[in-house]
């Protein structure tokens, strides 16, 4: 039996209650799937820094780069605000996205049904919304040199980022998208500015491109602009959004945002087998953040955690079967009207973090 090594990095605020959550869950899979997990804990975000002055130390970056998939909670809060950019808890994620190269941000967004009204939009709209965004995560404006702020002569000060991007760099993520496309409704839309912006202009044809190989799929190209308003107007016409790094930041929000479920929302960072369904090294999280003003309090929804085990499952470990099991296992632990504080409606049932996790367990069971 193969065992997978799975690197632990809760991190910040709900970061280590929501983990906790989603390491029962892989231990519960372990006995029902006959499977085999080493977890290996180490610090990351605030809370290494703390201890090593330094977000992502290297031990943790060595325990990362020696497993076989990453699972990271969240970094962040308002006691490191201060810090300078360098030391600050988002660099973590930054430097494990650059050092393992997970060029592929895959972030689903679903509606789940008796969640339904908890979207700020009418029901018609977002009833049946399935689509995957596909951000680019190691290159454009994120990354690009030269950046930074400097001094001119006459005092005035000048800020710089740049967008770049290779030929390599847009072919390699938009191939993920073409591979998840085929498994799914077989429609991408591409997103760029390339009426403005020259390297997006390349990102473009780069896409078109890469179609060539794929001609099963349907290709269409939106400008950032445009896809931010049909997102809001009529989402269900998208599958799978493929984007540039900083155009995926802000997209993915968007589109987590329709599901009115931010904190349901899992994520898988890959860096790169062509089949995206085959075994690879990946690092998964929830999309949302560190939220440190529930942080403690065991009121967190454990629910994105667990979901992003579910993606670790599939997308690392290529058991598709047992990700479907914890999938369904949320789904009817929903039905049966389990909610944390943040999807707590009247006449639902009210648990915390704790007892999400185990009415999710114990449906696995
Ligand atoms: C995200 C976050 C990060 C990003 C921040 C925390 C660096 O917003 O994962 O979407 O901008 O990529
Ligand atoms: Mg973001």
């Amino acid at each position: 039996m193969t065992t997978y090594k799975i690197a632990v990095l809760a991190g910040d605020g709900i970061g280590p209650e929501v983990t906790k959550e989603a390491v029962n869950v892989l231990k519960i899979i372990q006995k029902t799937e006959g499977l085999s997990f080493e977890f290996e804990e180490a610090p990351v975000g605030g809370t290494a820094y703390d201890q090593t002055g330094k977000p992502l130390p290297e031990s943790t970056l060595r325990i990362a780069k020696q497993s076989d998939a990453v699972l990271l909670g969240a970094v962040g809060g308002p006691k490191w605000e201060p810090l300078d950019y360098s030391v600050r808890p988002e660099r973590a994620l930054l430097g494990l996205r650059s050092e393992l190269g997970l060029f592929a941000n895959l972030r689903p967004a679903t509606v789940f049904e008796p969640l339904i009204d908890a979207s700020t939009l009418k029901r018609e709209v977002i009833q049946g919304i399935d689509l995957m965004v596909v951000r680019e995560l190691t290159g454009g404006i994120y990354f690009g040199k030269p950046r930074g702020v400097s001094k001119l002569p006459n005092g005035e000060e000048k800020g710089i980022n740049t967008l770049v991007y290779t030929t390599r760099e847009i072919e390699r993520v938009a191939k993920v998208a073409f591979e998840l496309a085929r498994g799914r409704r077989k429609k991408i839309t591409s997103v760029d500015k390339a009426n403005v912006l020259e390297a997006t202009e390349l990102w473009r044809n780069v896409v078109t491109k890469v179609h060539q190989n794929y001609s099963d799929v349907e290709l269409s190209h939106l400008y950032v602009d445009n896809c931010s308003m049909q997102l809001i107007r009529n989402p269900k016409q998208f599958d799978v959004i493929l984007t540039s790094n900083l155009f995926g930041d802000i997209l993915s929000d968007e589109a987590a945002m329709l599901t009115g479920s931010i904190g349901m929302l899992p994520s898988a960072s890959l860096n790169g087998s062509s089949r995206a369904e085959a075994a690879c090294r990946g690092m998964y999280e929830p999309v949302h953040g560190s939220a440190p003003d529930i942080a403690g309090k065991g009121l967190a929804n454990p629910i994105a955690a667990i979901l992003s085990v579910a993606m670790c499952l599939k997308y690392s470990f290529n058991q598709s079967q047992a990700a479907k099991k914890i999938e369904r296992a949320v789904a009817e632990v929903l039905e049966k009207g389990y909610r944390t504080a943040d999807i707590f409606t009247e006449g639902t049932r009210k648990v915390g973090t704790k007892e999400m996790g185990e009415a999710i367990c114990k449906e696995i069971r």
